[in-house]
């Protein structure tokens, strides 16, 4: 039996010979590429070429008032104190709960355990063993910038 391939004639164990071929490739790119993205991750090429991610823009969160992106693949918290833009890990360093900005305490909250820590990420009260890493905050042209952590 013959079949045609890009308008050629070709025999059965070509055509055969010639899918095995792209199916071995096509299974190698499915299963290859996450793993090569989790091998060399967008952000630590970044880091290590000495970039800033931009996380935000200046005037989205007003003074009081936090929010939460993403840095590294993690939750960050980034904070509009009086004194200017700060921002610590958004997990707790109790037990990994995800943190949240409390406006009217103007604190960090971790709702699994009721703990409380300043914006500084040091804690206030509760269980937390250890104060919250902090990330180096830059501002240009009105975009803010996290490095470090
Ligand atoms: Fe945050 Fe326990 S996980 S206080």
């Amino acid at each position: 039996m013959e079949k045609y391939l890009n308008g050629k004639l070709i025999s059965r164990r070509n055509f055969l010979d010639w899918l095995l071929g792209t199916s071995f490739l096509v299974s190698a790119a499915v299963i290859g590429i996450p793993y090569l993205k989790f091998l060399f991750p967008p952000s630590k090429v970044m880091e290590e070429s000495g970039s800033k991610i931009p996380v935000a823009k200046e005037d989205e969160i007003l003074r009081g008032r936090a929010k939460t992106v993403l840095f590294k693949n993690m939750p960050v918290l980034l904070i509009h104190t009086p004194a200017g833009f700060v921002a610590v890990s958004g997990i707790c360093t109790h037990m990994g709960c995800f943190l949240k900005w409390d406006d009217l305490k103007q604190q960090i909250a971790c709702p699994c355990h009721k703990a409380a820590f300043d914006t500084n990420g040091a804690v206030i009260f509760g269980p937390p063993p250890f104060p919250l890493p902090s990330y180096r905050v830059e501002i240009s042209k009105g975009r803010i910038y996290l490095g470090g952590g």
